[in-house]
């Protein structure tokens, strides 16, 4: 069942119509206590939910849809290893990876509790040698550029948690990230490095992604070239759940990090595919980003859905999507550290819930995943913002703010959190007529003109926001934030009726791209469609083949 088989549903339908004749503001005016009541905390983190429209009646009927479909039982199921990936008869524990009190949690009848604390004593024993300069490369010289190959989920976690978590990096060791199969990833990487000092991470899940294994190949040929074929031992390493498929590449068996495939690729950088991490910010505060996000998991199983981060961010934004009609979220965080959050959470969240049937495979009569997109503050403000306050479509906003800096620098951090708390007031407040009226009367101009000027200068506002208040991005506040961000992709999940941990949608186009590289290395071209076709020719006419 989906969230609209559930008889809260149509209460709440009937209540949004009400609804819909008040605005946000008004929400505001008639509760003076509405942020208290509207807001809920874990740890260090604010999430506030008041700047939506949302009243306790509606938030009454979500918590209702989420009972009515047993997301309780559902929660439960993930954690103890049910095949909640039910397309691929796959368990969902990525949980386990962080999972600080569990003796047992069973795969198959196979506890896999003591096979990931060792995996994780190989990895941290491994990294400390390379941070620490123990471990040396073939000509006996310490690691001093660290590049990882790897993509989607094997590429966006590792980035983005080693740029949030820049102020914990060693100095000792440089990073760098190859995904892309446009060469020039690779070559202008190469670039900079001296095979000598230089280990490459191949990251792949199934160790067979075409963009992976032609940058590996590269890198392989280059540190040959330069090094010799006995080198490889010692500036490969791979982190993959098919350790003979990374063998077979060269890689010594010491040096594959394996994990189940009850891990999928985007939940899968809180273990082997975090190495890069491990290696920049060591283990204790690896291990303190396992904790916040153990954290986000303890509260999301235990808490009272009421006040529940996870599951209220989900119905928040079921509501907005599905009852108001709004399309797309943004994601902005107004810190320089979590600029790749946005396409970190583009992953997570449009390739878990980017789907249009339900469970028994049935065509959904319902929006599924919004489109999700963003970029940091204030650099945002100047390039989309427009959009968000007049455009003609409606965004819920997620504003990530951290209340400490690492870097305050004279005055500039409140700047940040001004502009961020102001932007999501604006968007709620808009600007009326009267007002903007006023605004223009004051400028002293002509009174053709201001009657002329102001509907460019009004604003509707009435436009929802979440925000999220951090003391500090720490490993441990990161690891709760994204964990939340976790659980709350598999609530929507829940109430879609949907399987957010398959992700066949990326495979027609693998297909075709084969077929379409055939015909470009080949003499004649396969049957396709005159676009296709014409393309084909003409590209391979430039291109002389
Ligand atoms: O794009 C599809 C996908 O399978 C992602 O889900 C995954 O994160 C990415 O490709 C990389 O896969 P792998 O880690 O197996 O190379």
């Amino acid at each position: 069942m989906n969230f609209t088989g559930t008889n809260a549903h149509g209460l709440l339908k009937k209540h949004g119509i009400f609804l819909s004749d008040t605005t946000i503001s008004a929400l505001f005016d008639q509760n003076p206590d509405r942020f208290r009541e509207f807001s809920c905390s874990l740890g260090d983190i604010i999430f506030d939910y008041s700047k939506n429209l949302i009243d306790r009646k509606a938030r009454g009927f979500l918590i209702k849809i989420a009972e009515q479909l047993d997301l309780k039982s559902k929660i439960s199921d993930m954690f103890l290893g049910v095949k909640m990936n039910f397309t691929e008869g796959r368990a969902v524990l990525h949980t386990a990876l962080r999972a600080e009190d569990a003796e047992s949690i069973k795969v198959e009848g196979r506890n896999i509790m003591p096979s990931i604390r060792d995996t994780f004593d190989d990895l941290f024993r491994f990294a400390e040698g390379v941070r620490s300069g123990t471990y040396l490369g073939a000509a006996k010289r310490r690691i001093l550029d660290v590049v990882n190959i790897g993509i989607g989920g094997s590429h966006l976690g590792p980035m983005m948690a080693l740029e949030a978590l820049r102020p914990y990096e060693t100095p000792l060791v440089n990073f760098h990230f190859v995904s892309n199969v446009d060469g020039t990833d690779i070559a202008d990487t190469l670039k900079k490095l001296d095979p000598e000092t230089t280990l490459f991470i191949v990251a792949s899940k199934t160790f067979t992604t075409g963009e992976t294994m032609a940058n590996a190949a590269v890198a392989r040929s280059w540190l040959v070239s330069k090094l010799g074929a006995s080198a490889v031992e010692r500036h490969f390493c791979a982190v993959s759940s098919d350790a003979r498929l990374a063998t077979d590449f060269g890689i010594a068996r010491d040096h594959v990090f394996s994990f189940g495939d009850y891990v999928g690729g985007r939940y899968s950088m809180w273990g082997p595919v975090g190495l890069p991490v491990m290696i920049a910010v060591g283990e204790r505060n690896f291990r303190a980003l396992l904790h916040g996000a153990y954290i986000a998991d303890d509260h999301f199983r235990r808490a009272d859905f009421k006040d529940n981060i996870p599951v209220l961010m989900a119905l928040v934004s079921l509501y907005n999507c599905n009852f108001l009609g709004v399309g797309a979220e943004a994601i902005l965080p107004y810190d320089h550290y979590l600029r790749y959050l946005p396409m970190y959470l583009q992953q997570l969240v449009m390739e878990s819930n980017g789907k249009s049937v339900d469970s028994t495979g049935r065509r959904v009569k319902y929006q599924t995943s919004p489109v999700i997109f963003g970029d940091e503050g204030t650099n945002s403000q100047h390039s989309f913002y427009q959009l968000l306050h007049q455009g003609s479509q409606k965004i819920l906003c997620d504003f990530i703010v951290p209340v400490f800096s690492h870097n305050e620098q004279g005055g500039q951090h409140e700047k940040l959190i001004a502009n961020a708390v102001a932007q999501s007031a604006a968007l709620m407040r808009g600007k009326s007529e009267e007002e903007a009226l006023a605004e223009l009367k004051g400028a002293k101009i002509p009174a053709e003109k201001i009657m002329r000027l102001l509907p460019f200068k009004t604003f509707e506002g009435n436009r929802p926001s979440n925000t999220f208040l951090i003391k500090k991005i720490t490993p441990e506040t990161l690891g709760t934030l994204l964990a939340l961000y976790e659980h709350k992709t598999f609530v929507e999940g829940v109430l879609w009726d949907i399987n957010s941990f398959d992700q066949m949608g990326v495979e027609l186009g693998k297909q075709l791209a084969g077929k379409v590289e055939a015909d470009l290395a080949g003499p004649g071209v396969g049957a396709h469609d005159s676009s296709t076709a014409g393309l084909i020719d003409i590209i391979k006419e430039l291109r002389k083949i």
